[in-house]
């Protein structure tokens, strides 16, 4: 719910599908562990995901749902935390043509993400110059989520760090321009995250197939967890392994386990006492232990096959609410005609 006396956060994620631990343990736990301190607004960037992929849209619906479906299982509470579809809120859309007039095009252009994303066309095989406008212009975009709830932070990865950065640059001009002090200029709040590799040592994601997705049954998730890697040097169960060199598992005991468990796994290692086998089965029911109230939890919510869109159109009313607010002092500021 919003309350005055708090302050304001907002952040949101594509709607990439099912949801895997790197997002987790890097995200979500911390949106939800910001639930009660907080005015939180959380959200699907369902137009975020049209810059990269306007022509595969098929999935876009089903993977909205997937996405809140596992936030909710993760602990974000709608009774809670405003939790909005982005595609549902066209004040953030009109917010965004004002900030457009006023931002300045090398402002942009020097956006250092915007390199990556361009990337990600080229890879996808299509010219540089089929770089779109949309995609041009999503940093902006990204200023326009968070000022359409005049945010006072907002929790990001270090790779979004700089878009935090440019949202302050045009809250800052904004405030010049119309001689206001309308807009905060968000801080970018960041957490120390235990990186979590994927299963075979590199980032985590869908797209390299070496993730475990919250919503993975326990058996999928144990032959995944097989597949991991770990200390190469170790070929025979009595070589004494090296738990440093062991890349992927050794380091998942470290986010799974209890100091006493790591240690021990470490001690039984070096000693060639326990196999790497059966090290990654006690690390399998290690993780679905963690994993099974919140997999029950989405089992439950997928229940009721209305209550997900229902949470997402309630979610989204509220943010039209409050989004509309912000934009009349913007129209006001504009000396827009209303
Ligand atoms: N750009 C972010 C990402 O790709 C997602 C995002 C869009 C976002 N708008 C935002 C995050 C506003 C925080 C605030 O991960
Ligand atoms: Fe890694 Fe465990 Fe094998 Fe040691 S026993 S190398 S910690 S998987």
């Amino acid at each position: 719910m919003t309350n005055d006396l708090k302050k304001r956060i907002v952040s949101g994620m594509r709607p990439t599908g099912k949801l895997h631990l790197g997002h987790y343990f890097g995200v979500l736990k911390n949106w939800v562990n910001l639930q009660d301190e907080f005015d939180c607004f959380y959200f699907i960037a369902d137009w975020h995901a049209l810059t990269t992929k306007y022509n595969d849209t098929n999935d876009i619906g089903q993977n909205v749902e997937d996405v809140a479906l596992d936030w909710l299982a993760c602990g974000l509470d709608p009774e809670k935390s405003v939790i909005y579809l982005q595609s549902m809120v066209p004040q953030t859309a009109c917010l965004h043509i004002y900030l457009s007039m006023i931002t300045p095009q090398n402002w942009v252009e020097r956006d250092p993400t915007l390199k990556d994303l361009a990337k990600i066309m080229k890879d996808r095989q299509e010219n540089m110059s089929n770089l779109s406008y949309g995609l041009f212009g999503y940093p902006v975009l990204m200023t326009a989520d968070i000022l359409s709830f005049n945010a006072d932070f907002v929790p990001v990865g270090i790779d979004q760090v700089a878009h935090v950065e440019l949202t302050r640059d045009i809250a800052r001009r904004f405030n010049n321009i119309y001689k206001t002090d309308y807009f905060n200029e968000p801080a970018p709040k960041l957490t120390k995250i235990p990186l979590l590799k994927g299963l075979d040592g590199n980032k985590m994601g869908k797209s390299f197939n070496n993730d475990i997705k919250i919503s993975d049954s326990e058996e999928i998730t144990q032959k995944k967890i097989n597949t991991g890697i770990t200390d190469r040097n170790r070929i025979r169960k009595d070589d004494k392994g090296s738990p440093d060199n062991c890349e992927v598992i050794f380091d998942y005991w470290k986010i799974f386990g209890s100091n006493e468990e790591v240690n021990q796994i470490c001690c039984d290692c070096k000693n060639a006492k326990i196999g790497c086998a059966q090290c990654k089965k006690m690390l399998a029911n290690k993780v679905n232990q963690t994993l099974a109230p919140i997999r029950e939890k989405r089992l439950e919510l997928q229940k009721d096959s209305n209550y997900i869109k229902d949470v997402i159109i309630e979610g989204s009313k509220k943010a039209k609410i409050e989004a509309q607010i912000v934009m009349n002092g913007v129209l006001e500021a504009v000396k827009m005609y209303h």
